[in-house]
């Protein structure tokens, strides 16, 4: 059954974890929906798993509508959020309303956007559209963060990123995402906050899980994350079966007679 906002905040009520993860395109979304994820996040990290990027702020509304509507034809039954990608609503709210809609033209149910933008939340939620917040670390202001850096370590810090996510609970976001933070603090959001919290790197007390694809299956290459948790070695299963492609045609073991089309007499 499709999954909504309500069933979202009945989770929580409940305290049953929502599990979510990332998908960039049609078999990956098909295959993470049909194994019962409840969410999928079209996410700009598409930049970096998918079209090999350094960072994510070469993603484009063009780019990350082209994975949305890939997403959207392969998922049936899980929530859909779109990542608002870089300059594609920090400038004005009227750009901020027009590219959220895009995603939801796309198939998405909600879009997510980064940092403290209260006026960009309220716009859009005017706009009757779902919109999931992002604290902690948000990877579009890396430099302004001085890095890839876990945040809210300190209490003080901890106590400034509960300020800002009661802000966005304030002006309409219906889902609140916190990235890279120590666990206390993360609770303590999730607690207070009626709105559901998720966590990507922000411990085991938050209303649920978020992993990004291509840690979860092996295919992140060099690039390993403290929070992240592999299940399956993909690149070596894939590196193995092309290895084995490639001896069978220099040995003329591909292709062989079931292979062939039959030509007629
Ligand atoms: O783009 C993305 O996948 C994200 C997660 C890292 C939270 O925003």
């Amino acid at each position: 059954m499709k999954i909504n906002i309500n069933t979202l905040r009945k989770r929580k009520v409940n305290s049953e974890p929502v599990t979510w993860i990332t998908a960039y395109d049609y078999p990956q979304a098909r295959i993470v929906d049909k194994s019962g994820i409840d969410m999928i996040l079209v996410g700009d990290s598409a930049g970096n798993t998918t079209h090999g990027y350094e960072s994510t702020i070469p993603m484009t509304m063009d780019k990350m509508i082209s994975h949305a509507k890939a997403v959207a034809r392969g998922a049936t039954n899980a929530f859909l959020v779109g990542d608002m990608p870089y300059m594609s609503y920090q400038p004005s709210n009227e750009l901020a309303v027009k590219n959220a809609g895009r995603f939801i033209r796309a198939g998405m149910d909600a879009i997510k956007l980064e940092g403290v933008m209260p006026e960009r939340v309220k716009a859009i939620d005017e706009a009757g559209i779902l919109v999931v917040g992002h604290l902690g670390l948000t990877p579009q202001s890396k430099a302004k963060l001085g890095g890839y850096k876990v945040q809210g370590k300190t209490k003080e810090d901890a106590e400034i990123v509960l300020e800002q996510a009661l802000q966005l609970q304030e002006v309409g976001c219906a889902i609140l995402l916190l990235e890279a933070m120590p666990p206390e603090p993360a609770k303590n959001i999730a607690e207070i906050l009626k709105i559901p919290v998720y966590g990507i790197g922000a411990g085991d007390k938050v209303d649920g899980q978020l992993l990004i694809f291509h840690d979860v299956v092996g295919l992140s290459f060099d690039f390993k994350c403290k929070f992240a948790k592999q299940y399956v070695d993909t690149e070596q299963l894939w590196a193995q079966a092309i290895t084995s492609y490639i001896q069978d045609i220099k040995h003329h073991n591909f292709p062989s007679q079931q292979h062939f089309y039959e030509s007629r007499e």
